[in-house]
């Protein structure tokens, strides 16, 4: 394990992000023996380690800073950061991804799925004005159908967000295809691409209910 980012030929707006350290906390993750404090504690630190990769081509702007010493050059964020994440498991990223953007607004959105239908229903929406202006990380432990990611962009895109990027920590490949057929233009950050979908829409081997072992519901 370990190593550079992996880019998949095949989907070219995803990277798995393979580092050691990401990989010993998802190991923790996956643990069904790992409780409630330590699964929050995990996913708060994975998906600060998440960020690095997921901000790398954020914008900059050049900006002048005073040194104890001298005048010297340095930049600051080119926009305002918001923060989406798709309940509940998304809040859960929340913290982690604050840990690099202090600074960052959070909007939230809530999406269940109709068990009859199969089709992810919105329920609830905040955003902030801005999101037009603004670098949008949308954020979900899991990628699992790809239903609630893509209802969630469509959302954003609907409220003018421009750049948007999605963080999750598990994808699979059928989430990973609805999700990419929706939102070629989207780049999609995880920490692995596991097998599928169980008959439950779970990801197998997968971690579980994200929500339920973050909230120990
Ligand atoms: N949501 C979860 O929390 N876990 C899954 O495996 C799939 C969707």
């Amino acid at each position: 394990m370990g190593g550079n980012p992996i880019k998949i030929m095949s989907n070219p707006s995803l990277t798995v992000v393979n580092h050691p350290l990401i990989q010993i906390s998802l190991t923790r993750l996956r643990d069904v023996a790992t409780q409630p404090a330590e699964f929050r504690r995990h996913l708060r630190e994975l998906s600060n380690l998440m960020l690095f990769e997921a901000a790398r081509d954020l914008e900059t702007r050049a900006i002048e800073v005073q040194t104890p010493i001298a005048k010297t050059g340095g930049v600051d964020f080119a926009r305002e950061v918001v923060l989406v994440p798709i309940l509940r498991a998304g809040l859960g990223m929340v913290d982690g991804l604050w840990g690099g953007l202090s600074a960052a607004h959070v909007g939230h959105i809530g999406i269940f799925r109709d068990e009859a239908t199969a089709k992810p229903q919105p329920y609830y929406s905040k955003f902030p004005a801005y999101l037009d202006k603004a670098e949008v990380f949308l954020l979900d432990p899991m990628l699992a159908t790809g239903q609630s990611a893509a209802e969630a962009a469509d959302q954003l895109k609907g409220h003018g967000a421009k750049r948007i990027r999605f963080v999750s920590i598990l994808a699979c490949p059928p989430g990973l295809e609805t999700f990419h057929r929706a939102h070629p233009d989207i780049p999609v950050f995880t920490a692995a691409v596991d097998l599928g979908l169980n008959e439950n829409s779970y990801i197998v081997p997968g971690l579980g209910d994200a929500g339920d072992r973050y909230f120990g519901t």
